[in-house]
């Protein structure tokens, strides 16, 4: 499948201008400043098509990029503590009016920090997930951060938080030295294939 081939598309503040949605959709939401735009650039290999930001809060749209056979959907990131409330409000109804759509969801990647335990905003969307029904996987990033037995604990650690949601993914990432790409891209490409073949 082609990961280079990417144009950013269109950015949705309110849910009333989501685009339609034709093509299988891949869908990043995590914690605000926990890599997602990073995410993104790596897979398709660009240095600055979704904006990373120094500052956290940064997106505050959900963005649109298109490739041949989906799309990577950047979600705003929640908790984020210096949001006035009303902003806070308009992000909370943005995503659940993306959620509320019927969209042609591929694949959910919520993203973590794998040096942090998750926040009850992560778990709550971890529940949220599962409970829906939605095909997910979870990328614990900025794994470079850590030294190897670290790395190890904070894996297991993990493992063990998720051991009740049966078959669910843990994908070790970092967007610095590009450790997981593979994996995440994979699992991408599987999932649009399940999703268009359970289409026809
Ligand atoms: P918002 O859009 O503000 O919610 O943030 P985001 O989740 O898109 O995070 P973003 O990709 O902008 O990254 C936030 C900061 O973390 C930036 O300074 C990145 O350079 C840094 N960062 C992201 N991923 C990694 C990683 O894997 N390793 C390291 N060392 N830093 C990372
Ligand atoms: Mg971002």
């Amino acid at each position: 499948m082609n990961f280079n081939e990417v144009c950013f598309e269109f950015a949705a503040g309110v849910a009333e201008q989501l685009p339609e949605s034709d093509l299988p959709e891949i869908v990043f939401s995590g914690h605000s400043n926990v890599g997602k735009s990073s995410l993104i650039n790596k897979l398709v290999q660009r240095k600055a098509l979704a904006r990373v930001s120094s500052q956290p809060g940064k997106t505050a749209t959900i963005n649109f990029y298109k490739l041949k056979e989906f799309r990577l959907v950047d979600l705003p990131g929640y908790g984020y503590a210096k949001v006035s409330k009303v902003e806070k409000e308009r992000w909370a109804n943005l995503v659940e009016g993306y959620f509320a759509q019927k969209r042609k969801c591929a694949l959910i990647i919520q993203i973590l920090d794998l040096r942090h335990p998750p926040t009850d905003d992560d778990l709550n969307m971890v529940d949220f997930l599962y409970r829906s029904g939605y095909k997910f996987a979870v990328v614990l990033t900025k794994s470079d951060k850590l030294k190897k037995t670290q790395y190890e604990k904070q894996i297991e650690y993990y493992k063990d938080i998720f051991s009740t949601i049966e078959g669910i993914e843990l994908i070790p990432f970092s967007a610095q030295t590009g450790s997981g790409q593979d994996e995440v891209r994979k699992l991408i490409e599987e999932s649009v294939i399940n999703l268009n073949n359970s289409e026809v």
